[in-house]
């Protein structure tokens, strides 16, 4: 029997895909560029290898699909996916799908979908999260392709898809690079709540005094309540771990410098070049890349010295200022959506995005419950702070990040994300900023001139007399 997708890349997130594939009884072909790999991961497959149909050969592998052919690749980004397209077209028909399920830069995605159509072929961007077990169990996924690639996937991705109220995360989000947009954005909050919640953790450590197992109860209380996420559930877990080797809790070995792939920064990158600034996602990858200068972090500790001084904060107040800085970085991610969005025409639905992130993705939580209802209730101007039930939530969760914010900042922890999306919310909430005093800066060394409140039109002031 042919196959109904064929999967290519049998690395940890292809091989757990195929199974989660084949546990919903549907035929995979699969194969890799090691063939060795393939027969161990159907010796691992146990009763699923019955869905499974092994490859050696790319020929084979194509020739055992049905038609039009779904082929999707688990292969790293870039050149690779480039190859491989190269590899594979020639063995393609008009109307055959393939699709890129990796971290792919949405800018190389639509490169490919264009060339791709020149010969009648579809190119899908799908963003997928949820790390190994989603991908085995119910991951999130995000799709960007023609109506034709879609109407071929969705029978087969809404059957392995994470479930939330009984509806599949999963969603068709637009033409071409939109899906991994939709996921680099992902990525981005991912990046800002992971570098909140350690700079939370670093508050209760070092200014509070609390061992890691003490801040891995708060962190399990939390999961009971508003703050429930996924990242604060495997963090608790974190925080309970002990190092088998020395008996030590397992974060006081594990070297404290962050690895990064991309999809955050790109974020940032994305995010400027839309002429927004996603302050807190850029926070939070600037602290990585300041995470992993430990040898000059180490020099500049002896030289500057590195106290920290103690801290008066309830847990209530940390649990409140995480609150609202989760908030924010959501809605700073929402907003270069938006900005995209109107940039490629994509027409994303913001509310569908919200609903498809509520289960199997990394960073799904109680909060994005709240912000799907948000965003199809229509927020003011669009914003999302700006929606009735998350400006009442702000209102009370504001007051305990100012609090945080600086305490931490008066006695020297750094809190990169926290003070920034205090910042961002601080600065949009001013009617009337302090822009006046750039424009006739501007105005002053080189001519570029102002509007005047009220009035349309260019102006200059009367500094040259
Ligand atoms: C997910 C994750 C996943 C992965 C990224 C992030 O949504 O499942 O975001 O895609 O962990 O590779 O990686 P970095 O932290 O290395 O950038």
């Amino acid at each position: 029997t042919t196959a109904q997708i064929g999967i290519y890349g049998l690395g940890t997130m292809g091989s757990a895909l195929a199974l989660n594939l084949a546990e919903q009884g549907i035929d995979v072909a699969v194969t890799n560029r090691e063939p060795e790999r393939i027969a161990q991961f159907m010796e691992d497959s146990g009763d699923l290898s019955a869905h499974l149909r092994p490859h050696e050969t790319l020929a084979d592998f194509v020739a055992g699909l049905q038609v039009p052919r779904v082929v999707l690749f688990m292969i790293p980004s870039g050149q690779p996916m480039d190859e491989m397209i190269e590899w594979i077209v020639p063995l393609l028909d008009r109307g055959d799908t393939i699709i890129d399920a990796g971290n792919a830069d949405f800018h190389d995605t639509r490169r490919r979908a264009a060339a791709l159509a020149e010969q009648e072929l579809h190119f899908v961007g799908m963003g997928m999260s949820g790390g190994e077990q989603g991908a085995r169990h119910g991951p999130s996924m995000m799709v960007g392709g023609s109506d034709h690639s879609w109407r071929q996937l969705s029978p087969i991705l809404r059957r392995i898809a994470a479930r939330f109220n009984d509806q599949p995360c999963v969603a068709h989000l637009g033409r071409d690079g939109a899906g991994h947009f939709v996921k680099t954005v992902h990525n981005g909050i991912e990046y800002a709540d992971m570098q909140m919640i350690s700079e939370v953790y670093g508050l209760m450590r070092n200014g509070l005094g609390r061992p890691p197992h003490e801040i891995g109860d708060v962190f399990d209380g939390w999961n009971d309540g508003p703050l429930a996420s996924y990242l604060i559930e495997i963090t608790a877990r974190i925080l309970h771990s002990i190092d088998p080797e020395t008996g030590h809790p397992m974060l006081d070995v594990i070297k404290d410098s962050a690895g990064q792939k991309g999809t955050g920064r790109w974020t940032v990158i994305e995010a400027l070049r839309l002429g927004q600034s996603a302050s807190t996602i850029e926070a939070a990858v600037g602290a990585r890349s300041w995470s992993s200068e430990k040898d000059t972090r180490q020099i500049a500790e002896e030289t500057l010295g590195g106290a920290r001084l103690g801290l008066d904060l309830s847990v209530q107040s940390l649990a409140d200022a995480l609150m609202a800085a989760r908030i924010l970085a959501h809605a700073q991610g929402f907003r270069v959506l938006t900005a995209a969005s109107r940039e490629h025409d994509w027409q994303l639905d913001l509310a569908r995005i919200a609903e498809i992130w509520r289960a199997g993705c990394i960073i799904r939580s109680a909060l994005l419950d709240d912000v799907a209802a948000a965003f199809h209730a229509g927020p003011r101007a669009g914003e999302l702070i700006l929606a009735p039930a998350v400006a009442e939530r702000l209102a009370l969760c504001v007051p305990a990040l100012r609090e945080v914010v600086s305490a931490a900042v008066h006695s020297g922890h750094a809190v990169p994300a926290l003070s920034a999306a205090l910042a961002w919310y601080d600065t949009m909430r001013q009617g009337y900023g302090t822009a006046n005093v750039i424009q006739a800066q501007r105005d002053v060394f080189g001519r570029h001139g102002f509007e005047r409140l009220g009035q349309g039109g260019e102006f200059h002031g009367p500094w040259w007399d």
